[in-house]
């Protein structure tokens, strides 16, 4: 059995956890930085890092106080190293490092995204390779066969905005708060998702990719019209999405012969998202996977957890490890425009 301390910083969360290879979570602590941001509908990078510096380090000490540990009982320390808002990364980054300099402790430099791809694990002991991710966040939308710990094929990617910032940028619109998805999820539960006709972006298409930015310009002219109700238009703009992502889930489940399906990330948080996969899955004879939504919003015990997975398989980092802005979790993937660089 090993420990492994677990940072994040790479968007608007600033996390620590302490997690076991035998998916005990000893300590886990996550402050987010809304009230700083809700000003700007969105994040703004110089802000969210200076914030880091600040929140980071108490999160740690606490931690650590919490499991009555000190970083000399731990096994290895997993930061984030990307992908991500560049000056927030290297906030985790660099304090990972100089844990692991100074305890002499390994370091593991963790994709944000393997984060995220990987915490269904934490959650579901029973969950085995390979298994089909839908992966949806606020920088990222992509459909991924999971193979193993650092072997990922990607099926298909968004051709421009990520599903949870469709929801921000929807929730914008509607006057609603940042973040929007749980604003819209909320606002939604009182609508009727059938009032507003929405667009379903390249739904019946072959091409299994996604596409958001015409669904988001059809919510600007619902709302401009003034004719609608904006329950009604948070209800109906939550359903295009749920119908966006079975569709798109629906080809990659033709292409894959992976026993489960899985999801993963911020908007895996959403309960209609979760219970519509549930059900594809279910239609389709596959296992079906998603954590807790603590677990799907940016947290540490994640980064602890794929730390944990990679010391077993002895994947560990020098402490040269870059931060980087973007890292895609399958390089081989062809490129496409517009995929985000929050994770
Ligand atoms: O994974 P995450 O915490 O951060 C990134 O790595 O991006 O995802 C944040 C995104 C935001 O866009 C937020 O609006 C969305 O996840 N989100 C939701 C819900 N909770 C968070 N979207 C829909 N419904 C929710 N309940
Ligand atoms: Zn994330």
């Amino acid at each position: 059995m090993t420990v492994i301390l677990g940072l994040e910083s790479s968007c608007d969360d600033s996390a620590a956890a302490l997690v076991s290879s035998d998916r005990r979570i000893l300590a886990q602590a996550v402050v987010g930085q809304n009230a700083a941001h809700q000003p700007y509908g969105g994040v703004v990078p110089e802000i969210a890092a200076r914030a880091h510096v600040e929140i980071l380090p108490g999160l740690i000490s606490g931690v650590l106080a919490d499991a009555r540990l000190s970083v000399h009982d731990v096994d290895a320390i997993a930061a984030t190293a990307g992908p991500g808002l560049i000056g927030g990364v290297m906030v985790a980054l660099l304090a990972g490092k100089g844990l692991a300099l100074a305890a002499g402790k390994p370091l593991i430099a963790v994709n944000h995204l393997e984060g995220h791809a990987l915490s269904p694990r934490l959650a579901d002991p029973d969950l085995d390779f390979p298994y089909l991710l839908l992966l949806v966040s606020g920088g990222h939308c992509q459909l991924l066969e999971v193979r193993g710990v650092g072997a990922y094929r990607r099926l298909a990617t968004t051709i421009d905005d990520a599903a949870g910032e469709a929801f921000d940028k929807a929730a914008k619109l509607l006057g609603l708060g940042y973040p929007g998805g749980p604003a819209i999820e909320e606002l939604a539960a009182t609508g009727d998702a059938a009032a507003v006709p929405l667009p379903c972006p390249l739904v019946g298409s072959s091409d299994p990719n996604f596409s958001f930015a015409g669904l988001k310009s059809a919510v600007q002219r619902a709302v401009v019209s003034g004719d609608f109700a904006h329950a009604d238009i948070a209800a109906s703009f939550q359903q295009a999405v749920v119908d966006c992502l079975l569709d798109r889930t629906t080809i990659a489940l033709s292409v894959s012969d992976a026993p489960a399906l899985v999801v993963a990330g911020g908007v895996a948080a959403n309960q209609p998202i979760r219970s519509a996969l549930a059900d594809l899955a279910a239609r389709n004879g596959r296992g079906f996977s998603v954590p807790p939504g603590w677990l799907c919003t940016d947290n540490a015990a994640m980064i602890a957890w794929v730390g944990a997975e990679r010391l077993a398989a002895g994947l560990i980092d020098g402490l040269d490890a870059p931060a980087r802005a973007r890292w895609p979790l399958d390089d081989s993937a062809e490129k496409v425009r517009g995929a985000g660089v929050k994770a």
